[in-house]
């Protein structure tokens, strides 16, 4: 798709961070924008701004409201969207072996449940439509990944990302496009998901508090511009793209990436990439590329204290990087090594 002038374009988390970024860049490319999402507030801000045309109140977990919304879309402009793109999504982060049920039924719920009802709502709909259209999700540099501390939102985005590219393959035929955004850091309030999850699903195994959000804020405000990320999306939707990563390193970053896999595969193989990760020549790639990623120099930012000085030499600069616990366990939750559980 090349031209959005007076598409219908539905977008999940509509009403801020990169979903707000893409509400604003398509409706700038003259679409017609509708923004669903649980914050009413920022809905009509969003509204207010002109970042949006129609807004709608929407939790994507609850599929008779996601059903009543596309009702609504189809009553309002008269046929369904030409473009969805299913941007919600919520994270906490802690020790996989902390992680509960409601962890999982949380992020999984939203993250990877949130696009399925997008799909089954509105994919059928498009297909009757009969005009073609495209379908994008922003999906997280995270679904490539596995991580110790990101268990669930890791497997909930690998699990979008092997979603739509199920999707893209089955709609070639319909004429519908589709496309998965995986960036990494975004300057957005993703950080407040873990102060307002749900009641019902607030059963956590990890360390969450204003301090160790306060610390992912600090993170995230180096991340990439919401309407820079929507640009990159809108280029990868006119160009067809089924895998939109927001960076210039892109398909490099990707194979490095996967590159462990054959690693993993046989005796050894651990060491072998290990060596192969500590050569100067990958470091510096992979120092340049995570930089790329997070937004700041990462070698200059450490997680760990600075070495002590040699004999005579200056201190080392001090870094205050207090994370208040982030990435750790309750400290109640006894079986998990005493390293990992937040003691302040
Ligand atoms: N922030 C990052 O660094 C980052 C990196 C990679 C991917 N992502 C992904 O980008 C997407 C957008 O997140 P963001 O960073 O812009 O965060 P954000 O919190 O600024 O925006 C997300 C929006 O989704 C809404 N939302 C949350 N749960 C919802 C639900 N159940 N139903 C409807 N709306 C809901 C929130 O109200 C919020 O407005 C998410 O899928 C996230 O996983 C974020």
């Amino acid at each position: 798709m090349k031209d959005f002038k007076d598409k219908i374009v539905f977008i999940t988390g509509g009403a801020s961070g990169a979903g707000l970024g893409q509400a604003q860049v398509f409706t700038e490319a003259g679409a017609k924008v509708i923004i669903a999402d649980m914050n009413r507030q920022r809905l009509n801000e969003a509204i207010k701004s002109g970042a949006a045309d129609y807004a709608i109140k929407l939790d994507v977990t609850d599929r008779k409201a996601y059903a009543a919304a596309a009702d609504e879309i189809e009553k309002v402009y008269g046929e369904a969207p030409d473009v969805i793109i299913l941007t919600a999504g919520v994270n906490v982060f802690g020790p996989a072996e902390a992680s509960t049920y409601d962890d999982y039924d949380w992020v999984v719920g939203v993250c990877f449940g949130g696009v399925v009802n997008g799909l089954v709502t509105f994919v059928p709909r498009m297909i009757k439509k009969g005009k073609g259209g495209h379908i994008a999700s922003t999906v997280s540099w995270g679904a490539f990944g596995a991580g110790s501390s990101t268990a669930p939102y890791s497997a909930a985005k690998a699990a979008v990302l092997n979603l739509l590219e199920s999707y893209y393959n089955a709609l070639k035929p319909y004429g519908i496009g589709v496309s998965a955004l995986t960036p990494a850091n975004i300057n957005s309030h993703i950080y407040e998901a873990a102060l307002n999850r749900p009641q019902e699903l607030s059963n956590t195994g990890y360390n969450v508090s204003d301090k160790t959000q306060t610390f992912l804020a600090s993170i995230h405000k180096n991340g990439l511009d919401p309407k820079v990320l929507a640009n990159w999306l809108k280029k990868g939707i006119e160009d067809e793209i089924f895998l939109v990563i927001p960076y210039a390193s892109g398909p490099r970053m990707v194979e490095i990436e996967m590159e462990r896999f054959r690693y993993l595969a046989y005796p050894g193989g651990e060491a072998d990439l290990a060596a192969l990760k500590a050569t100067p020549e990958r470091q510096a790639e992979s120092l340049q590329m995570m930089a790329e990623r997070e937004g700041y120099d990462v070698s200059q930012r450490p997680m760990a204290p600075p070495p002590p000085p040699a004999d005579g030499d200056a201190p080392p600069p001090v870094f205050s990087f207090d994370t208040g616990g982030f990435g750790q366990a309750k400290a109640d939750v006894e079986w998990v090594a005493d390293d990992k559980k937040y003691k302040g």
